[in-house]
């Protein structure tokens, strides 16, 4: 139940505080590192060099000033966050202060789940698609049987959900991916490919994707599990294939490179590399000051962590049902589904 009052305390203060016209930052987007053990296709990330990464104390200071500055969620990521040695520290520092997930490729999580599973709510890993097709996106062979095996495992303690990323090369694997996750019991997430200038050109073709979208929004409709809201599929087919694009809100999200570094306006945009420390900034007065209007008419990527919040409307009685009251249901019921 305590988890219960500071996630609810926090979003309510939150609520409060946002009332007039202030921009603060809900949820935290944390890369742990550039550095991965696959090669996938469309990631420009893997590509990089990692320079020297923040130690534990690092670590807790960014969280202290994310959770100073109203911070409810954080999420690690990465480059593969599971190569981290300290992983089981960092989460278990996150977990004392924030909704804390994770997502994975999966390689190494039937190996590590014992120094996760206590410190997330939340776990995601990312499957594109089956057996072969997902090694080949991934450039790794195994790299499927490794990621259902650690599935396999980790669901067995944490709230678990694939998360999908539709590329040109997997446009015929959305029904193989509900399909797995409703054999394996968890539920699952897509997003689109966006097109990195550092990484392959694997953005979806525009008219096949319209079919892909319109048949998971029938799945979502039907009460298949899927993670993405309806609205998040509506909206991709609303903007980009009418005239009505959704208005893009990048300060709910606030990303951290692996120096500690805040990436702003968002990690599309900037390619996920920052200049400014997040221990040195007081992130209310930055996010304040900064000019967004430029972003908010901005549709380009559809990367769930930017569009879902930017979707969320407390007039929606069925958004409130699914984002905010489900979810409370469940964190009473012990397991947290957003
Ligand atoms: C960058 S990875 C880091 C975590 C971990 N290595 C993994 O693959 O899950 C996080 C998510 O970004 C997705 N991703 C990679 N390249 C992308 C792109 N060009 N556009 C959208 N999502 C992408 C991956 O599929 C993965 O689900
Ligand atoms: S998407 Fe994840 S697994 Fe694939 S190369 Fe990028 S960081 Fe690694
Ligand atoms: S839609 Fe534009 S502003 Fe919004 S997160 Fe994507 S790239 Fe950034």
């Amino acid at each position: 139940m305590s988890l219960v009052n500071s996630v609810l305390g926090r979003g309510l203060k939150r609520t409060l505080k946002s009332l007039p016209n202030q921009k603060y930052p809900l949820i935290a987007g944390h890369k742990l590192q550039y550095s991965c053990n696959l090669k996938c296709k469309m990631c420009p990330f893997w590509r990089r060099e990692d320079e020297e990464l923040l130690g534990i104390d690092d670590e807790i200071r960014m969280m202290e000033s994310l959770k100073k500055a109203g911070v409810s969620f954080l999420g690690f990521e990465g480059g593969e966050p599971l190569l981290r040695r300290d992983i089981g520290d960092i989460l278990h520092e996150s977990k004392k202060r924030f909704h804390t997930s994770m997502v994975t490729n999966g390689w190494l999580l039937k190996a590590k789940i014992d120094e996760i599973k206590d410190n997330l709510n939340y776990l995601f890993v990312s499957l594109d698609g089956i057996g072969d097709v997902h090694d080949n996106l991934r450039g790794m062979a195994g790299s499927f049987k490794k990621a259902v095996e650690g599935i396999e495992v980790a669901k067995k303690y944490v709230p678990l959900a694939i998360s999908s990323t539709i590329t040109k090369d997997n446009m015929d694997q959305a029904q193989g991916i509900l399909d797995l996750t409703m054999k394996l019991g968890v539920s699952c997430n897509f997003q689109i490919a966006y097109d990195y200038t550092t990484a392959e050109k694997m953005s979806p073709e525009k008219l096949k994707l319209k079919e892909v979208i319109e048949m998971l929004a029938l799945y979502k409709s039907k009460g298949y599990p899927i993670v993405n809201s309806k609205e998040y599929f509506t909206s991709i087919l609303n903007s980009w294939y009418g005239d009505d694009p959704w208005k893009c809100k990048p300060w709910l999200t606030i990303n951290i490179d692996p120096l500690g570094n805040i990436v702003q306006p968002c990690y599309v945009l900037n390619e996920y590399s920052g200049d400014k420390k997040v221990w040195d900034i007081d992130i209310l007065k930055l996010w304040n000051q900064y000019d967004w209007a430029p972003y908010e008419s901005c549709n380009k990527c559809a990367l769930a962590c930017y569009l879902e919040p930017s979707l969320f409307n407390w007039h929606n009685p069925s958004m409130v049902k699914e984002r905010f009251l489900d979810p409370l249901l469940s964190l009473i019921k012990g397991e947290l589904a957003w």
